[in-house]
């Protein structure tokens, strides 16, 4: 209870210091992750079924109108911005968006331009991501078993990703490892992925699986608490629990073994919305408030309504006045279909 009044009081804070976005419960809102495709080149078995129908090209938004979207949502606060997708880097010429986006970070105006990756693209974009400013990347690796990440991923070549990961530390990249927590899958590598992953100098993160979706395996058959994970490591190795914040909801913890920080990412064990500072915009100009809710406004219509932006700016903080208190996450035998219906790869988390 102690740190949820502290979130509580923080995001207040930061919302006095940011005048620009606040929502109706005093949270500033000082982050867009945006989705710049909604393909993918793997299936992951928690994200997407293993066919999928994917959006009409002509649906999205282009290049030059999402620079459009995220530079009005820097003019008004915004310090931070997540590519994500799908797989953002099969977006056709997404280089050209970085380089533009980079501009603000020149200008100070923006404090960090990142990505979320299934680092399958990696060896060929680390170079030119890090000359565009990006500093550090979140690759999701499931599993260090060639044979399992196949089957957790479907499509996917773990050599290939590992390549990728290489690649983006030989560029300078920081590489944070997002790991999904899977109940028989992977819940006994969770020390191997952690002591690798330490061992390279990066931050691991695991990730409770999330009702988005409907996918073929059921997800209470995936779902394992990281209450238990957490319990479990505590019996091999010292956890300090750290105030470290990357502006994301991870909360991480030192371990005093590896030296290395370990973070958890909670929405069904502890919920973590009092101190939400985030928005997302999918590739097609839809701005969803909150993972975990249906509702969404469009910023398509108003982008191509005109070139200045006095609509944009309108639909953007009508959006924000209804952002909502969080979500309604829960997977148990009573709940088995998905609380939100849309695949985690539309928003991209
Ligand atoms: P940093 O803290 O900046 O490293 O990023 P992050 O960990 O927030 O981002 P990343 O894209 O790596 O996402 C990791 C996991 O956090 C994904 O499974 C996201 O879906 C999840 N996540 C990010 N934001 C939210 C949120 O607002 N609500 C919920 N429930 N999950 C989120
Ligand atoms: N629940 C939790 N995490 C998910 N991811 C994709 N789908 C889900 C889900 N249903 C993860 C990916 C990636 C991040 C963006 O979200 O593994 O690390
Ligand atoms: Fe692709 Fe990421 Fe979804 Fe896996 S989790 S299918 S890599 S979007």
């Amino acid at each position: 209870m102690l740190l949820l009044t502290q979130e509580l009081g923080s995001a207040q804070r930061e919302a006095t210091r940011h005048p620009g976005l606040v929502d109706p419960f005093g949270r500033a809102i000082t982050y867009l992750r945006v989705s710049v495709t909604d393909r993918c080149d793997f299936r992951c078995v928690y994200c997407m079924s293993e066919h999928m129908t994917f959006l009409p090209k002509r649906d999205l938004l282009t290049l030059h109108e999402l620079d459009r979207v995220c530079s009005a949502f820097i003019a008004q606060g915004v310090r931070k911005l997540r590519i994500t997708g799908g797989e953002p880097l099969v977006r056709r010429d997404v280089m050209g968006l970085f380089r533009s986006l980079s501009r603000h970070l020149a200008s100070g105006a923006l404090d960090e331009l990142t990505l979320t990756t299934n680092g399958s693209q990696l060896g060929r974009f680390a170079v030119e991501l890090a000359d565009c400013g990006v500093r550090r990347v979140n690759v999701s690796v499931d599993t260090l078993d060639p044979g399992k990440f196949r089957s957790i991923t479907r499509w996917g070549d773990l050599a290939q990703v590992l390549a990728g990961i290489d690649a983006a530390q030989e560029a300078g990249l920081r590489v944070k490892i997002n790991t999904v927590a899977l109940k028989g899958v992977n819940e006994d590598e969770i020390e191997t992925l952690m002591e690798w992953a330490h061992g390279r100098g990066m931050d691991l993160t695991v990730i409770e699986v999330m009702p988005l979706g409907d996918i073929e395996p059921s997800r209470l058959d995936q779902y394992l608490p990281l209450s238990v994970v957490r319990a479990r490591l505590s019996g091999r190795y010292t956890l300090v629990d750290l105030d470290d914040r990357t502006g994301g909801p991870a909360r991480y913890v030192r371990v005093k073994e590896t030296g290395g920080r370990l973070g958890f990412i909670t929405p069904l064990t502890h919920n973590f919305c009092e101190s939400c500072n985030r928005v997302r915009l999918t590739c097609t100009g839809q701005l969803f408030m909150c993972l975990g809710q249906e509702d969404a406004a469009d910023l398509r219509a108003p982008v191509r309504a005109s070139k200045d932006d006095g609509l944009l700016d309108q639909a953007i903080a009508e959006a924000i006045s209804r952002k909502p208190k969080g979500h309604d996450f829960i997977i148990d035998r009573r709940h088995a279909r998905p609380v939100v219906g849309r695949h985690m790869s539309m928003t991209g988390g």
